[in-house]
């Protein structure tokens, strides 16, 4: 069955590993920062899975948690236009996690590549717990309450995408089973009016008969542009366009981030447990003097060496700053000798420097005034919470979970 977002509705959330470095902003969060205008965004900070490895010490979390917001709005996120919050002050996370927890067989979170990956690489700590296996369905909880169209993440975390559309399935499978389904849909047809209806009979004909997708795609743009059905007429419009069940919880599609590979000081990939990172808001010359230092390509022993770009891990640093004709020059300069490793490097300083000068400097507003920070975070909690609660009642209603 076609799986089709539904809204284009846009979800991410990154854990609170303290102050992000220039690795974490070309590798997520530029992205994000052009995707809240093209897209109704949703950007939280995954504190609760930072316990799932980190269950031991919490000290620094609310620490991290803060660090993280104020360096996504340095970067650019912009809280008129998308929303900002913590996944534990929207308890309904944990609604959605436990209810969909009855539902997921073991086998599937213990096939989860990443389960077992992720407990060898970090061997020292007792992963063998209930929440570190859950990392994947918490997961699913916080996508599925948003009901996204899309979720940009990295190649490393589309398997947990592709686990949570799974549960989706099986959730709507279970639940949104309805007796008689067939009629209700049509009856429900009849209420979009008579132009629409037609509309839409057309649409769902030329979808199941021929399977074009842009079909289903202007069909679901109609059901939910219609502002005259009810919420379970609107579920059963939608549900009865693929099949004969509800469709509760949409499945969501991944947004793969094109990652340009920014590598760390020593030339491995960076990232905070190599110690070989810049940090958004460093001070420039501390930033200056790392990638003075920062490793060449070997084969450049004496100034007349030539050397290649390839072997380089300053090139990676190119590739993502320098414009055509400054690669140019540096490629040839580097490959004839003609230019040292400073020289080659002093472009790249400036544009490393500057950028995060602007960071910095919009950084120093939340810095220097918690308030602020804090009435952002609220806001975004609130927002968040809104959208997180009507999912949970169209939930709560399907799986008879009903309080009176
Ligand atoms: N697991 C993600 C990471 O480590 C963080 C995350 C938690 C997330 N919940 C999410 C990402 C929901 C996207 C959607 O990067
Ligand atoms: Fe790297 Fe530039 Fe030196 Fe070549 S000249 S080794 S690309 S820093």
């Amino acid at each position: 069955m076609s799986a089709q977002p539904q809204t284009n509705r846009v979800l991410s959330g990154m854990r609170p590993t303290g102050q992000l470095h220039l690795g974490n902003y070309h590798g997520a969060l530029r992205n994000w920062v052009e995707l809240q205008y093209k897209y109704p965004c949703f950007f939280f900070v995954a504190d609760w899975h930072a316990l799932t490895t980190g269950y031991e010490d919490t000290s620094q979390l609310a620490r991290h948690t803060e660090e993280m917001l104020i360096d996504w709005l340095a970067a650019g996120l912009n809280p008129g236009v998308a929303t900002l919050f913590v996944q534990s002050q929207v308890p309904e996370h944990a609604e959605l996690h436990l209810l969909l927890s009855m539902i997921t067989p073991l086998s599937w979170l213990e096939r989860v590549p990443t389960y077992k990956d992720q407990q060898a690489e970090l061997a020292e700590k007792d992963l063998a717990t209930y929440g570190f296996l859950g990392y994947p369905l918490l997961q699913s909880a916080d996508i599925l309450l948003y009901r996204p169209g899309y979720v940009p993440v990295g190649e490393d975390q589309v398997a947990h995408v592709e686990i949570t559309r799974e549960i989706a399935r099986r959730f709507n499978h279970l639940y949104g089973r309805e007796a008689g389904f067939e009629d209700k849909a049509e009856r429900a047809i009849g209420e979009l009016g008579a132009r629409n209806s037609a509309l839409y009979r057309e649409l769902r004909k030329k979808f199941q008969e021929q399977g074009d997708e842009a079909s289903l795609e202007r069909a679901r743009a109609l059901v939910q542009g219609n502002a005259r059905i009810t919420v379970a007429d609107r579920e059963r419009l939608l549900g009865y366009l693929e099949g004969g069940s509800l469709n509760i919880l949409p499945e969501p599609q991944v947004l793969l981030t094109p990652t340009p590979k920014l590598l760390g000081l020593d030339g491995r990939k960076m990232s905070k447990s190599y110690g070989n990172t810049i940090g958004l808001r460093e001070d420039p010359d501390t930033v200056a003097k790392k990638l003075r230092t920062m490793q060449t390509d070997p084969a450049r022993v004496r100034r007349t060496d030539p050397g290649d770009p390839q072997n380089c891990p300053v090139w990676s640093m190119h590739e993502v700053y320098s414009d055509e004709s400054t690669r140019a020059w540096a490629a040839a300069g580097c490959r004839s000798a003609s230019i040292g490793c400073l020289e080659c490097k002093k472009p790249l300083i400036e544009a490393v420097v500057t950028e995060i000068g602007g960071m910095r400097e919009r950084a120093r507003e939340y810095e220097n005034n918690p308030d602020l920070l804090r009435g952002i975070v609220s806001e975004g909690n609130e927002r968040a919470r809104e959208v997180a609660h009507e999912t949970l009642t169209e939930v709560r209603r399907a799986m008879h979970l009903r309080g009176e």
